[in-house]
């Protein structure tokens, strides 16, 4: 053998004798950045450690970031970062139901074509909140954002959810297609690519879709609302976000549900965390056997309620005590 084979072949065996590592052993708890329909603004929950379903609102309960630009309100609020978190976004539906006038179809409709989005270095100093153009003319609105940070061509994948009008039909009065999820690249952003369709159904609209990682090259889950029954659907892929998804079926029989964010287990390698928004409040899921399914409720002794539509970011230490030192609860 040579000294290398040698060398590299006892470091092998030192690794070998630590005990198996944990699924993410650099993270010690989960930050949940929500909002409420009270209101309609980003609001942080911090996990008491690496507990899955206990959490303190931060910042005394009061929201941490409000919008000043566009409807004002936010909602569905994603924490996107890349793989050096060296930055976040916070990304949002710029979308206030509570305004005069209101409704659903006018939503749908006219609604805007921006997502509110703050950036930082540090998730404590945030920039104020900037309104960026995703969508083009023919968009009824820009809903729903959730972002997929890719090494190979450092970027951001940025996924929401829109229906579209016909180029003729300018002041959107006519049928719409059905809702489906929107795409654009960006490094940064401020700046895009051409919105394009990312996954367009037939017969159903969906909204709502986020993305679990599972650990190894390609391998993702992804969760999207079927608007037809109001349910959660599930899907996985071994090649990647654009590569052959297979429907693996419905993450739970309750209805309604929306708004899923997922997340795996700090601590238990193969275990995994769902969120689903019951038009109310988050319930929280649970499985060990994601490609399976096999999701079932967790406990919610601890578990806050009112918390809707959001995201779950594993946060490490430094992030963890940053949080707790800004926003104590
Ligand atoms: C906004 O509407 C929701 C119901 O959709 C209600 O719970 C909430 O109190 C309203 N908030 C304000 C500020 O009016
Ligand atoms: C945020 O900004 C303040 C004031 O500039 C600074 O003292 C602090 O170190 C920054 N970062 C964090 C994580 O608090
Ligand atoms: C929505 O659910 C219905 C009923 O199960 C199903 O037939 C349809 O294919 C689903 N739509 C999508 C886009 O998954």
């Amino acid at each position: 053998m040579h000294a290398l084979t040698l060398l590299v072949t006892a470091l092998a065996s030192v690794i070998g004798a630590s005990p198996t590592p944990r699924q993410s052993s650099s993270y010690v708890g989960y930050l949940i950045s929500t909002f409420s329909d009270a209101t309609p603004q980003v609001q942080f929950h911090l996990s008491k450690g690496n507990s899955a379903t206990s959490f303190s609102f931060l910042n005394k309960g009061k929201p941490v970031l409000a919008s000043t630009v566009g409807t004002k309100g936010v909602r569905d609020i994603f924490l996107a970062t890349n793989s050096a978190r060296s930055e976040y976004y916070l990304l949002a539906t710029d979308l206030d139901i509570n305004v005069s006038g209101f409704s659903w179809d006018k939503a749908t409709r006219q609604g805007s074509h921006s997502l509110v989005i703050w950036k930082s270095t540090d998730l404590v100093n945030w920039s104020g909140p900037s309104l960026r153009t995703v969508e083009d003319a023919t968009a009824g609105m820009a809903w729903a954002p959730s972002a997929v940070w890719d090494d190979a061509t450092s970027q951001y994948y940025l996924f929401w959810s829109s229906r579209l009008y016909a180029a003729s039909d300018t002041k959107h009065t006519g049928t719409a297609t059905l809702d489906r999820i929107r795409y654009a690249t960006t490094k940064d952003f401020a700046t895009f690519s051409e919105p394009k369709d990312y996954w367009a159904p037939t017969g159903t609209g969906l909204i709502d879709q986020e993305f679990q990682y599972l650990g190894s090259k390609g391998a993702y889950a992804r969760f999207a609302k079927n608007e037809s029954t109001s349910q959660i659907y599930q899907e996985i892929t071994s090649d990647g976000l654009f590569g052959t998804w297979t429907r693996v079926g419905l993450v739970t029989s309750d209805t309604p549900r929306e708004g899923p964010a997922s997340f795996a287990d700090n601590v238990t390698p193969g275990l995994y965390h769902l969120l689903l928004d019951d038009y109310t409040q988050y319930v929280p899921y649970q499985t060990t056997d994601i490609r399976t399914l096999a999701w079932k409720k967790s406990s919610t002794s601890g578990f806050p309620t009112g918390l809707k539509h959001g995201s779950v970011t594993p946060v490490t230490q430094k992030e963890y005590d940053a949080l707790a030192a800004a926003y104590p609860a």
